[in-house]
């Protein structure tokens, strides 16, 4: 079994939440490949077997960069593939119930017909270049050891 994992940053806070999740689920052995939006030039969904996309949230939403890598992300190759969706946001967001990232993406993996399995990743950072909260690399590593458990159980269906 092997994912890829994709994120965008300005700041290093989304990547550093995508590196926790790409290393915590290469601790019981499941292979990851883990890549800056901007290196992915092609993306082949047959060397996949699950997709992790993360990105900043702008404005309520996903960054352009993660909004142009969706289209690479073709429904009659990815349907029916689990993925998962994770964002940094401000703190203020999440307590007012505002849109982030995250959703946004998972809405757009689930119309391809994919596979969401678990509830999307909130990462609080401060301000627009973070640093991030206190305790959310713990949270983290803690999301991405369910996310294995989940994966696993998947293969062995
Ligand atoms: C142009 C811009 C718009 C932003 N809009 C929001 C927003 O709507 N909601 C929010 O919670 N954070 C917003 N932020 C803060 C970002 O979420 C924060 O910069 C990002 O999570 C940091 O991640 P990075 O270090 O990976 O770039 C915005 C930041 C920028 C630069």
């Amino acid at each position: 079994m092997k994912g890829i994992v994709v994120y965008d940053t300005s700041y290093g806070n989304t990547k550093k939440i995508a590196e926790t999740i790409a290393e915590t689920l290469k601790e019981p052995g499941i292979e990851v490949d883990l890549f800056d939006v901007k290196d992915v030039k092609k993306l082949s969904a047959k060397d996949y077997s699950f997709l992790v996309l993360g990105s900043p949230t702008r404005f309520g939403t996903m960054s352009f960069a993660i909004r142009g890598f969706l289209g690479k992300v073709k429904s009659e190759e990815w349907m029916n593939k689990p993925f998962t969706a994770f964002d940094t946001e401000n703190p203020e967001n999440l307590e007012k119930k505002e849109y982030s990232a995250a959703e946004k993406i998972a809405a757009k993996l689930k119309d391809k017909k994919m596979n969401q399995l678990l509830p999307v990743l909130k990462a609080l950072v401060f301000d627009q270049k973070g640093p991030l909260k206190e305790g959310e690399i713990e949270r983290t590593k803690d999301y991405a050891r369910e996310l294995a458990i989940k994966l696993k159980e998947k293969k062995s269906e």
